[in-house]
């Protein structure tokens, strides 16, 4: 098995143990919707379906991207491929990389026929390899977008992460200007800024998955496989770095309005799904959360995306929301801390 596959297993492991969750919350905690007594609404009537990417889907959340290459990642793959089929609901893929530097089958098109399927790839290994890397990724699955992930800080405490991001941005403008398909740039628990968000517009960025701090803490993950005292010592202040979700989309959507948000990083449930969307998100993504059922079967995870989903149908009734576009609406107050 190569490095890389080891490293995605390590992965998996290590963040299904709790202990690698954000100490600090997303910010979605200190949020709260102002309860409607009187909804005027029957829950039945409730209307989660949102367009994403010319696709209509049934509610707006994707199954968060996790894994491409490795032994345990071609059955966790299948199993989130056929539920993300059979519930008209978006997947994003792991890293493409391992894949397609080992030639491996990428089965997920055949599993999840007519899904919405985000491809994935790393920003620095697209500076490395250029635009023929990407198309390799988007083809390989049929992908209806090209997610690339920024990840410097995991990269920093990564040992041999990648430390040159002199030509990254350079190499997002080509992936836009040459793809037949929609960019998306994510981070994977520091966040995108505002700073960052405008550098992606003006490179001609449409959409951006937030990933901010709060979730699946990337710096805890590393940190546990860094067996150097000396590294661990200087990674050690940059454990909560980064900003929480709920700050993050609130500041882009204000800053750069016509950038499309995935809102995610600590998403957990229906009602943090609501809060994204009423903060400005289009979209959301989960991946820890869809992690265990992932490793078990197809039908858990489907269970897993129903409770999810009733959860915000919830949110939405007792808002008095009937639709997206009411929610985007809602009266939320900041909590007393
Ligand atoms: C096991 C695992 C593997 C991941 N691998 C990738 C990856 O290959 N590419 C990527 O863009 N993000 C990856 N992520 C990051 C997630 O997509 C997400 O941005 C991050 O975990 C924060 O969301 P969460 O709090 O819902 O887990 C991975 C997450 C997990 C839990």
């Amino acid at each position: 098995m190569s490095n890389i596959s080891n490293r995605k297993d390590d992965h998996i492991r290590l963040a299904l143990d709790q202990n690698h969750q954000a100490q600090l919350g997303c910010g979605l905690e200190r949020l709260t919707f102002e309860h409607i007594a009187l909804p005027q609404l029957a829950l039945s009537d409730i209307d989660t379906s949102s367009e994403f990417l010319g696709h209509r889907v049934s509610a707006p959340f994707i199954i968060g991207a996790m894994t491409g290459g490795s032994v345990n990642g071609e059955r966790i793959n299948q199993n989130l491929a056929e539920a993300a089929e059979y519930c008209h609901i978006p997947m994003a893929v792991g890293s493409q990389r391992a894949a397609l530097e080992q030639k491996l089958d990428q089965n997920v098109r055949h599993w999840a026929p007519r899904a919405t399927i985000l491809g994935n790839l790393g920003a620095t290994q697209l500076q490395q390899s250029g635009t023929d890397l990407a198309k390799r990724a988007v083809d390989s699955i049929s992908a209806d977008a090209l997610i690339i992930h920024v990840n410097p800080l995991q990269e920093l405490i990564q040992p041999n992460g990648d430390r040159d991001w002199t030509r990254v941005l350079e190499a997002i403008h080509d992936c836009v200007n040459n793809l037949a398909v929609p960019v998306i740039i994510k981070e994977v628990g520091a966040g995108i800024g505002p700073s960052t968000a405008k550098m992606l517009a003006d490179a001609g960025v449409t959409w951006i998955e937030i990933a901010g701090r709060g979730g699946t803490s990337w710096p805890s993950i590393e940190l546990a496989r860094n067996n150097s005292t000396k590294e661990q010592q200087v990674a050690e202040p940059f454990i909560d770095w980064g900003m929480d979700t709920a700050d993050l989309i609130t500041t882009v959507h204000s800053t750069c309005p016509d950038i499309n948000l995935i809102g995610s990083g600590g998403v957990r449930n229906g009602l943090d799904i609501a809060k994204c969307i009423r903060l400005g998100a289009q979209m959301t993504a989960l991946a820890q959360p869809f992690l265990a059922s992932a490793l078990e079967s197809s039908d858990a995870i489907i269970e897993k995306i129903e409770i999810i989903h009733e959860q915000l149908r919830w949110a939405m009734f007792l808002t008095g929301s009937k639709d997206l576009q009411a929610l985007r609406s809602a009266p939320l107050t900041q909590a007393r801390l």
